[in-house]
This record gives C-alpha cells, structure tokens and sequence, in this order.
C-alpha cells in the first residue's frame, strides 16, 4: 500500500499532467452546472470529437435549464439527430423540466436530489457533482475504470458488477488524498483524460504516461491483459424492410428531379427511436410481403429490393433491404396505414439536414436515393 506522501506526490504528477496536456474543449471553460449536465449527457457513449459541434449548437440554442425545460420535443430530438441512444435527449429535457419543477430552476448540488432527475446515474451525479460544484465526489467511467485497474494491477474485471464496485472504492479513496480533494473537478476529469488519450484500450502509451513509474500493470508488463477483454453478448439479428418513396415530377419523362422529395413518418411514442423520422418500414421475416401488401394496398407499386444495408446498434444488427417507389410528387401518400401518427414530405436535402430529427437508419436509407 501507497503511503499517503506516495499517492500525493502521484496525484501531484497527474494533475500537472492534465493542467498541460488537457484538450481544450467547449464544456472546459467555467461551465455551468446545467452545461456539465449537457456535454456529460453527450459524451456518454460518444466520442469527444463528436460531440463538440453539437454540444455548441445545443447551448446556443438553449443556453440556460430555463430555455431548455421551455423547448418542444421534437426541436430536442431534432437537434440530437445523429447522436443516437435518444433517450438521453428526452431525458435531459425532463431533467430540465424536473430542475424548474421542483429545485426553482437551480441544479442541486446533493447527490440524493440529482440522483432523481431523470437520467442520471451514479457516473453522471458524480460528474455535476465534482466537475460544477467541486464537491469530492468520486466517478467511474470505462476510462476511469482502466486507469484504475492498470494503476494498481487490479486483478478481477473492473467492468463486471463485483469490479466495478471495488473500483469505485479505489476512485473514492482517492479523494481522501489531499490533492484531489482540493480540485476534485480537474481530479476527476484527469482520470478520464489519461484513459482517452494515453492509457488507451489497446497500445497505451505508456512512455508519455505522467504515473507510469507508478502503475503496478506497467511494471508487471500486464498493461494488455488489464482489464480482461470482455466477450460481447452476440447481437439480436433483425431483419426489415423499407419503402423509400419518391416523388418524380414527370414519371414519362425519366427525368430525374436534382433534390427530389421523400415520404417519412414520424414514430410513436414508446419504442425504439420514438418521435424519430423515417421512411415508413416493417420489421419481421416476413418484412418485405408486409411492406409490399401496404404498398399495393396504397395503390402504390414496389419496386424490386436493394440491399441488405446493415445496421449495427450496440446489441442489435440491422439487415435491411429498401424497397424504391416511385409515385408522381402531387399524389405522395399518407403514412397512416404503416401506423405513423404523422407523415410529412421533405426534399432529400431537408432530411439529411443537420437537424432534421431522423434516425441513423433512416438518414442511410434516404442516402440511396440519387
Ligand atoms: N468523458 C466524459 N466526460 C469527460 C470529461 N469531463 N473530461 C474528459 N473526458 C470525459
């Protein structure tokens, strides 16, 4: 065991590390705790360099708890387009809503009050807790977890339950270390910096690593076996068929409109994607008979299916087959029989739009269209 002057002087490394080698990123910049709670949100799942564009755009446009519980639904969706795992959109506007509702619009501090806004687990509370009100509140992450386990050869797997336990002690002993204690924000955000961006999954860069000469794996040559590799639960195979209908504005001539129109409907409320755009589509092994009796049914005419185009999702895989439909622009249809509760019409270019509120899925399948 590391005395306590030992672990000082090994913070003290890390946090002179992270004072010079830190990205400068967006949310870095004396956030707000409401600013925190958003790019934290974000990057959960998502990678640093994805999220800086939208988390820009999200606080223009909502820049306070106040704007955001204000906002609709749909422009929240809309604005998360591309981002996936949606849920995180609307659970952050619910927290917003929660954080007027019930805290007079001022993000709480406590652990207990943020634990039951919508959305927010143990990493995300310890996050606002540290990084806004630099309270010594301790955070795993996937990086934190490697970090960890790789500082202190850690020997089971610090992603099963009975790890990830263990390994949220070690974060929380941490904090009783004077160092940490005194800027748990920059602390915290140290930690899954390094795993980002030195003590990488695979080759970590271990000769540039501020603790190095700390790390219990490095000196035991063990930096690739911890922590184990993970065998990942095979993905559910789902097959599904989809119409994207297109509007020509003279069918006889062939001529082929530069930005032509699609028809998609908006999904209901309780399942995967809801409130999301798409072209309308059925899923099922008997997908493509259903989607083409809908169609006939439309009085519309399938054409011949292209495809699959495959669709991964963390425990899902896609195989989709798309189904061109051409229909004369004046007579584009309804999507009430597909069970859409609205439909609407947009040039390709709309949809693809940065805001557009279309899934990933659903933004591939209007790509096809040329
Ligand atoms: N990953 C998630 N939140 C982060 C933060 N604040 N700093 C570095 N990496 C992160």
């Amino acid at each position: 065991m590391a005395s306590i002057a030992e672990k000082s002087a090994q913070a003290t490394a890390l946090l002179a590390w992270f004072a010079q080698h830190q990205r400068q990123l967006p949310w870095r910049n004396r956030p707000s705790p409401y600013a925190v709670l958003v790019s934290e949100l974000m990057l959960q799942q998502t990678r640093v360099e994805t999220v800086i564009d939208y988390f820009t755009r999200w606080m223009a446009r909502w820049p306070t708890v106040d704007a955001l519980a204000q906002a609709s639904e749909s422009d929240v969706l809309a604005l998360w387009t591309g981002l996936g795992y949606y849920n995180r959109a609307r659970n952050l506007h619910a927290a917003a809503k929660a954080v007027i509702a019930q805290h007079d619009g001022v993000m709480p501090r406590d652990a207990e009050s943020l634990r039951q806004l919508p959305g927010l687990g143990p990493y995300t509370v310890g996050a606002v807790r540290s990084i806004a009100f630099g309270e010594p509140a301790a955070l795993v992450d996937g990086n934190v977890a490697r970090v960890l386990a790789r500082w202190t050869a850690f020997a089971g797997d610090p992603n099963a339950p009975r790890g990830r336990t263990q390994v949220w002690q070690l974060a929380e002993a941490w904090l009783d270390v004077p160092e940490p204690r005194a800027d748990p924000s920059s602390w915290n955000q140290a930690l899954m910096e390094l795993g980002a961006t030195v003590c990488t999954p695979r080759s970590p860069r271990c000769a540039t690593c501020p603790v190095a000469t700390h790390c219990q794996a490095n000196a035991l040559g063990l930096q690739a076996l911890i922590p184990p590799v993970r065998q990942k639960a095979a993905a559910q195979l789902v097959r599904a068929a989809y119409a994207v209908i297109v509007g020509e504005v003279d069918l006889q001539s062939g001529v082929a409109d530069a930005d032509p129109c699609v028809v998609l409907g908006r999904r209901p409320a309780d399942v995967r994607w809801a409130g999301l755009w798409e072209p309308p589509g059925v899923e099922g092994l008997d997908c493509l008979d259903v989607l083409n009796a809908r169609l006939r049914g439309m009085g519309l005419e399938p054409g011949s299916p292209l495809g699959p185009i495959v669709h991964i999702l963390t425990h899902r895989r896609y195989e989709v087959l798309i189904v061109p439909v051409r229909c004369p622009v004046d007579q584009l249809p309804s999507l009430a029989a597909f069970g859409y509760a609205e439909t609407r019409i947009q040039t390709r270019s709309q949809a693809l739009g940065k805001e557009s509120g279309l899934s990933r899925l659903a933004q591939k399948l209007v790509e096809t269209v040329v």
